[in-house]
């Protein structure tokens, strides 16, 4: 009886006969032999058609097939050292073929495409080696982030994704008309992180936010995936001390997970390698410091101009790309300016224009991976805060209530998948990081 097997698993059926199911992902024609790669999903593998060692009708199938027919195979596998695939050494000697869809002229061929063309076809470029490594990799990030959480102590506790009020930034509201009644879609899940944190004390919550933001960069998506850590009683060196642990993690969970599909996309490991605790801890202000000192030091006349930065202004990419450069690994800063930061930070004690905020950047200019902060917890501050911001209080009534049964100094972060997976996988733009992305000139597919 023949096995059926998935291709990953191929090397433990050395000289065994097996069933492989999937797709043709590319074929040469030799005349009397015809090499197959194909790709069941876990893996690709070669098939060599023999015109000897096959029926005259399997063998014409053979080398009628195009790129991405499906087709179920029996053979025999063999080692090669030399054969090609994912994860490759193996091969298959087939005795027999079935079609079961002859695939019309497919798209993506293996010349070079434009992105956007790839785009348009992201429904197929999913099946490419490439974004098949990417999404893999993105798949571990995820079991790794939340098997770190659930193995200290973390609970998942989920966050509506319709909401009655604005979680961040109020001009990057989603608006939706939920029976004649203004809603959003949730940019955090973090306001009720807090109420689930009195409730749990330590929780996260993970799943898609969505924010509105009119701008074309690398790393902005209108829908990405955050995941957010909320814990009672802790400070914000607490947070920094849980977040560099979560985080090299999970850069070792990929490491010791995928050097093939590392492979597969040719990241230089040795960057991700370095990302070990202690991460570096700098405050805004003398990041700030740096940048002006890097900013007068500087020759190039474009780089200058880039740089400049005054106290009290958010840092723009070049800000956090040249600030990651000073370091060898994932860099926390501290102590933002409370104008430039949400309403819920704590302020610092003594000198309430900074608060106590922390963002991790990411090394390789990835910039901001992690926002997070110690909350309010006073009740008249936070009041104060909701009036001074302009936000209806009404909507906000719930979250003032945690303020008054039991407050707790708290602290909590949210961390953006997508940028996480750009940055552990290399890549230049975020929209590879996701399997459909929604960016401000794509909805479709
Ligand atoms: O810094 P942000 O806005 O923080 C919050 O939303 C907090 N409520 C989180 C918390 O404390 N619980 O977003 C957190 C992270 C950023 O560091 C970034 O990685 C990612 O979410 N992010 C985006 N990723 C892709 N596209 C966008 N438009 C993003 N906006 C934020
Ligand atoms: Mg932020």
């Amino acid at each position: 009886m023949t096995t059926p097997i998935q291709i990953a698993d191929i090397a433990n059926y050395d000289g065994q006969e097996v069933l492989v199911r999937g797709w043709v992902y590319d074929r040469t024609d030799k005349g009397r032999l015809q090499f197959i790669k194909l790709r069941d999903g876990s893996g690709v593998a070669q098939c060599v058609a023999f015109k000897k060692e096959m029926s005259p009708e399997a063998f014409e199938i053979a080398g009628s097939l195009t790129q991405e027919s499906s087709v179920q195979v029996t053979g025999t596998v063999r080692k090669d050292d030399r054969a090609p695939g994912h994860p490759g050494g193996y091969e298959i000697g087939v005795q027999s073929i079935e079609l079961i869809q002859m695939a019309d002229e497919y798209p993506i061929t293996p010349k070079e495409h434009g992105t956007e063309f790839l785009m348009d076809n992201r429904h197929l470029w999913v099946r490419s080696s490439r974004q098949w490594a990417i999404l893999r990799i993105r798949a571990t990030i995820i079991n790794a982030m939340r098997n770190w959480l659930d193995d200290h102590g973390y609970l998942l506790v989920d966050t509506p994704i319709i909401t009655p009020a604005a979680g961040e930034e109020t001009t990057t509201l989603f608006g939706i008309d939920y029976f004649g009644e203004p809603a959003y879609l949730a940019q955090t899940g973090q306001l009720y992180n807090e109420a689930n944190m009195a409730a749990f004390g330590k929780v996260y919550c993970f799943g898609p936010t969505f924010r509105a933001e009119k701008s074309k960069t690398r790393r902005h998506l209108m829908e990405f995936w955050m995941l957010e850590p909320e814990m009672a009683f802790f400070s914000l060196e607490d947070l920094m001390d849980m977040e560099e642990q979560f985080v090299s993690h999970v850069i070792q969970r990929v490491l010791e997970k995928h050097p093939l599909e590392l492979e597969i996309i040719e990241r230089d490991t040795s960057k991700l390698e370095n990302a070990l605790p202690p991460f570096p801890r700098i405050s805004y202000d003398d990041a700030v410091a740096r940048l002006q000192k890097l900013a007068a030091e500087t020759d190039d006349p474009e780089q200058k101009e880039l740089l400049q930065i005054e106290w009290g202004s958010d840092f723009g990419s070049p800000h956090e790309t040249a600030i990651a450069e000073m370091f060898d690994r994932p860099v926390f800063v501290y102590h933002y300016p409370t104008a430039v930061k949400a309403f819920y930070m704590q302020p610092v004690d003594g000198r309430p224009e900074v608060c106590l905020s922390v963002d991790l950047l990411a090394p390789e200019g990835y910039g901001e991976i992690t926002g997070g902060s110690e909350r309010i917890y006073d009740g008249d501050l936070l009041e104060q805060r909701v009036a001074q911001i302009g936000l209806p209080r009404e909507a906000y009534a719930w979250y003032l209530d945690l303020r008054r049964f039991g407050s707790v100094p708290h602290a909590g972060f949210g961390i953006g998948l997508e940028r996480t997976v750009a940055w552990i996988c290399g890549l230049s733009h975020i929209r590879e990081t996701i399997p459909y992305a929604r960016m401000l000139n794509r909805k479709y597919p």
